[in-house]
């Protein structure tokens, strides 16, 4: 019998990172790549000593219940982690992890494309061509907004944000403002041209583009509200790559609508992977699958980040990643 570690791992990932799973772990895979369901999770729990997760398995308290328990490790593959009762995990012992770092440039790229995308009209104009309704140019079709000399909004100032920032301030010559209640260093800041403002309400006020760069908790929930919304310009896009949840889906269809706001760029949703029929029916807002960190490259080095911690935490070795 093998004294290897017995590791589910949930869906399919690069075949890299499956080929080192398989290697050092007694890794049972997913090779149908469907979601194991809230039975698959509590029997993954009850008879692997660790589970490798995405965001696609629900890991409520009620699945955590699961006994007995022989799971001690949730290697979480991504960054955010609010698909996971961190909570009840603390409280029944069960460390997790997650994969910071590598997945940053290729989110920031997303949220830049959203931020082009919406802003030039992009994904009208293409479905424009796809349609075979271009009828040729003409100096006054689908005139879009500017991106040079504008002002992008982030809130929150974590790691992806600080990258969105040196994309749009030194490639794009936009300005840069901020609100974050843990803000960087003055120092780091002008590094990347990018200002603070005492407010999340001063920030919406005076932006052009709104990008969201907080994680999903209790207190984000719903950040941008209806009042929020209103806070915004008229002219304004917002743009969200960090979690579905931080956004009142239906608020934000009424401001789109409404005139509230101009448009926006979403990779994420409330109810993944629902989206709201109102926004699918809407050329003004860009909708992406959830790719901010979907390149090849990325996508394996959050594996090997996830299995480094697996590794660590079987030797017996602080986790690098953990997060509860
Ligand atoms: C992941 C993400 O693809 O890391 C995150 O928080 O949103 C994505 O980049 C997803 O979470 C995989 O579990």
């Amino acid at each position: 019998m093998s004294k290897r570690p017995t590791v589910v791992v949930t869906r399919r990932l690069p075949e890299p990172v499956e080929k080192e799973l398989s290697r050092e772990f007694d890794a049972r895979l997913n090779r149908d790549d469907r979601p194991l369901g809230a039975d698959g999770l509590q029997e993954a729990l009850r008879t692997a000593d660790a589970l490798l997760c995405t965001v696609t398995d629900r890991l409520t308290a009620k699945v955590l219940s699961a006994e007995p328990r022989r799971a001690r490790l949730l290697a979480n593959f991504g960054v955010g982690f609010n698909h996971i009762d961190t909570n009840a995990a603390k409280a029944r012992g069960l460390a997790v992890s997650n994969t910071p770092d590598v997945l940053t440039q290729a989110t920031a790229d997303i949220a830049m494309t959203l931020l082009l995308m919406a802003s030039r009209r992009t994904g009208e104009g293409e479905r424009h061509v796809r349609a075979g309704a271009w009828t040729g140019w003409r100096p006054t079709h689908m005139l879009g907004t500017q991106v040079s000399g504008k002002v992008l909004g982030l809130v929150g100032m974590g790691r992806i944000a600080r990258a969105v920032a040196k994309r749009a301030h030194h490639g794009f010559g936009m300005r840069v403002i901020f609100h974050d209640p843990y803000p960087p260093t003055p120092a780091e800041a002008a590094e990347l041209g990018a200002e603070p403002r005492a407010s999340l309400e001063q920030v919406l006020e005076e932006a052009d583009f709104v990008s969201l760069h907080c994680p999903a908790t209790p207190e984000t929930r719903h950040l941008m509200n209806r009042e929020r919304l209103g806070r915004m310009r008229p002219s304004a896009f917002l743009i969200n790559t960090a979690r579905g949840d931080v956004v009142d889906e239906a608020a934000l269809v009424e401001a789109l609508s409404s005139g509230t706001i101009a448009g926006a760029g979403l990779d994420v949703y409330e109810k993944e992977p629902q989206v709201s029929p109102a926004l699918l029916a809407m050329e003004n807002v860009v909708l992406l699958p959830h790719l901010g960190s979907a390149t090849q490259e990325t996508r394996i080095a959050m594996g090997m980040r996830a299995l480094e911690n697996l590794r660590l935490f079987f030797s017996g070795a602080p986790l690098r990643d953990r997060v509860v």
